[in-house]
């Protein structure tokens, strides 16, 4: 592909998705997209990822899984890469499941990341869940599994350490968020051999900053960024508050608050991916224009912190 401006490449990327109308599984990567790689892995990730929590959790509903679908195609096309999601969030695996179907052929889905969760109190029972949340992706192995919020963590981590050994899992993590049970994390972190691990940071909730993300940094951990936004209520403050994006984050190619929010939490060194999840293709192009272009460096990061903190 030739060389293209990042505006040029979303627009033109933007507009495919709009209608459904992709090109099928395109392999070269989108112009200007930022990645990072996989500590101790030959593989890159696209810095922007998706979650899947409450906004997938759609039921049967033909008309808000068809909604959904063009989510993930707009996040498809845009060069998004990280999806997760969890046994514990209702319909959503199935709602994932039901959107890659239907865009089998008319999507790059070769470029999604699949991300999911063991979620249950039975140690006993993780090679059941993870056959049951594949039947749900239509998949047959993850990239990325994780143990959610800690849960019967020993027994699970076990099975799926043989489960990567078998090759039906590429990689291992654990999940915490709410800036929960860090001293627990970092434990783990310290003495398990995991690849991934998943919590909660954003530009006013630093606590991970102190141990869990140095850590990870030290010990060759891939870190994914939950709740980016707070669960929303950062972004929507931003946006409703009518403050402007100050000129000087320009620098790091940010012209918006989603961009503000989300390249701040990536441009964290230890930071591997972040996933907000949307509901809407108007919020997943502004999402993903954050993983385009340049990245702030500490000084422009401080910068953005103290901006924030005085707003
Ligand atoms: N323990 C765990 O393992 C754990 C815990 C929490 C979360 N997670 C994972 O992390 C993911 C992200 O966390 P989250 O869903 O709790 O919160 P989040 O991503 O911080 O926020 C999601 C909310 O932000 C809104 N939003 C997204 N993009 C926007 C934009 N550009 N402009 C304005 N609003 C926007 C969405 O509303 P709209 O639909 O209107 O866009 C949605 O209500 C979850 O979905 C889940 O996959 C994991």
């Amino acid at each position: 592909m030739p060389p293209m401006t990042r505006r040029a490449a979303l627009s033109t990327l933007a507009v495919g998705a709009a209608g459904l109308a992709l090109a099928p599984a395109a392999g070269a990567a989108p112009a200007g997209r930022i990645t990072k790689a996989i500590p101790g892995a030959d593989a890159r990730i696209p810095v922007i990822g998706m979650g899947t929590w409450q906004t997938f959790n759609v039921g049967d509903d033909p008309a808000l899984r068809a909604a959904r679908t063009e989510v993930l195609a707009t996040f498809l096309a845009l060069g998004g890469g990280m999806v997760d999601s969890s046994p514990m969030y209702g319909s959503s695996q199935a709602v994932v499941g039901h959107a890659r179907a239907a865009l089998k052929g008319k999507a790059p889905l070769d470029r999604l990341v699949s991300a999911d969760k063991i979620w249950t109190r039975d140690g006993d029972e993780t090679v059941e869940q993870l056959d049951e949340t594949a039947r749900r992706w239509g998949v047959e192995r993850f990239d990325v599994m994780q143990i959610h919020n800690l849960l019967a963590w020993p027994a699970h981590l076990e099975t799926l350490r043989r489960l990567k050994a078998e090759g039906r899992v590429r990689y291992i993590g654990i999940t915490t968020s709410h800036g929960r049970r860090h001293a627990d994390l970092a434990r783990i972190m310290a003495r398990e051999p995991i690849d991934f691990v998943q919590l909660t940071y954003d530009i006013t909730h630093r606590e991970a900053e102190k141990r869990l993300l140095p850590l990870a940094a030290e010990r060759g951990i891939a870190v994914i960024v939950n709740r980016p936004y707070d669960g929303g209520a950062s972004v929507t403050r931003l946006k409703r508050s009518g403050a402007k994006v100050p000129p000087w984050a320009a620098e790091a190619d940010i012209r918006d608050w989603p961009g503000f929010l989300l390249k701040w939490i990536v441009s964290h060194p230890a930071v591997t991916v972040a996933i907000p999840a949307t509901t809407r293709v108007d919020h997943m192009r502004e999402n993903m224009a954050a993983g385009y272009g340049r990245l702030p460096d500490a000084a422009l990061r401080t910068r953005m912190a103290q901006h924030i903190a005085s707003l």
